[in-house]
């Protein structure tokens, strides 16, 4: 089943959550929507559930107008950020409640053995929520909402309730699953690393609109927004003014960052902000070296995240050693992104 929103909004009085979503997720797509809290990722989920109605606009499944349609006319299943389990039900009859018909006894426990197989929760149908651990009832949450069959499947913050272990564990079970159905799924997360893992395709929301869609490496990348640049990832954003063709060795362009001109690659022209990320500044680099102070250094295990001074504006750095004092950092041409401003 493909998805398709064109034009939607949605107003609540005077409160403006959504100001006109394009989405085009494809069939049997894992698709993200990552952003900020408030910008509006619930609300278009709950525009393609049926939950609520766009003010304005369409959402459409392989092409067929289903705005107007009642949830349960739709066939999504939904799974959301709190246990929505029924306390006084043993896991095998929440499970079972998601089965939409009265399909005949003995098959709703066979259907209900595969389902606790495919959430890994094999053998468990006869405990109750509360001997279940938070990860267990969001796969039982999972279960259920993949009961009906459903053509699409949209979760919000499934996992953001757990720790952070529990997190990075089961979003791999999460996409496992939906590959094994091949089901087209929606995911929503504010959580940029998440959405980075195990996305096919994501798009950046801020502010009731979406900001760029892509593969995660394309949007990580390329960003074209000073907001995407900042949202997905660090990225240390220095704002200067862009010259073509003067580029020296590098065959380029330079931008000037106050009294300091740095070679980037490609055309540009004018007022821009030029982005580096973190692991992108280097003390080995050849090329864009400048003196930098360090002032805090954080160990991450695997690196050190180090904040410098340079010119007064903060930067970031990924670095292999910890350094200390004034240090000389570089960056290669090609790894830097410039924006238009
Ligand atoms: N029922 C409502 N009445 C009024 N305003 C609402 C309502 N639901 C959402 N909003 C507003 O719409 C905007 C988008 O809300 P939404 O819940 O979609 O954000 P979100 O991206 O899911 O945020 P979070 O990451 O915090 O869950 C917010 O500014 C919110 O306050
Ligand atoms: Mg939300």
């Amino acid at each position: 089943m493909s998805l398709e929103l064109g034009g939607v909004e949605k107003t609540y009085g005077d409160a403006v959550a959504l100001r006109g979503i394009d989405l085009d997720v494809r069939e049997g797509e894992f698709f993200t929507l990552v952003g900020p809290s408030g910008c509006g990722k619930t609300t278009t989920l709950r525009c393609v559930a049926g939950l609520e109605e766009p003010t304005a606009g369409t959402v459409r499944f392989d092409g067929r107008d289903v705005t107007g349609l009642a949830p349960e006319e739709r066939n999504v299943g939904v799974v959301f950020q709190h246990y929505a389990l029924f306390p006084t039900m043993t896991v095998r009859e929440n499970v079972a409640y998601g089965l939409q018909f009265d399909p005949p006894a003995g098959s709703v426990a066979a259907r209900v053995d595969e389902l606790l197989d495919l959430v890994d929760l094999p053998g468990m149908g006869e405990r109750m929520p509360d001997e279940l651990s938070g990860g267990q009832r969001q796969r039982v949450a999972l279960a259920r909402a993949l009961a009906p069959e459903p053509d699409v499947l949209l979760l919000d913050e499934p996992l953001s309730a757990l720790d952070a272990r529990l997190r990075e564990r089961l979003r791999l079970e999460v996409k496992r699953v939906q590959r094994e159905l091949d089901i087209t799924t929606i995911y929503v997360t504010h959580d940029q690393a998440e959405a980075l893992a195990v996305s096919d395709r994501l798009a950046v929301m801020h502010d009731g609109r979406v900001a760029q869609v892509g593969e995660p490496e394309a949007v990580y990348d390329g960003p074209e927004t000073r907001f995407v640049a900042e949202f997905l990832g660090e990225n240390n954003c220095l704002e200067g003014r862009a010259s073509r063709g003067v580029g020296g060795e590098t065959g380029g362009s330079v931008v000037a960052v106050g009294d300091r001109e740095f070679a980037v690659a490609g055309d540009h022209e004018g007022p821009v902000t030029l982005c580096v990320r973190p692991e992108s500044l280097d003390v080995t680099a050849s090329h864009n070296r400048f003196d930098a102070a360090v002032t805090d250094v954080e160990f991450l295990g695997d690196a050190y995240r180090v904040h410098f001074e340079w010119n007064g504006r903060p930067l970031l750095a990924r670095l292999d050693e910890p350094p200390t004092g004034t240090v000389t950092l570089g960056f290669d041409p090609g790894d830097a992104t410039v924006l238009e401003r």
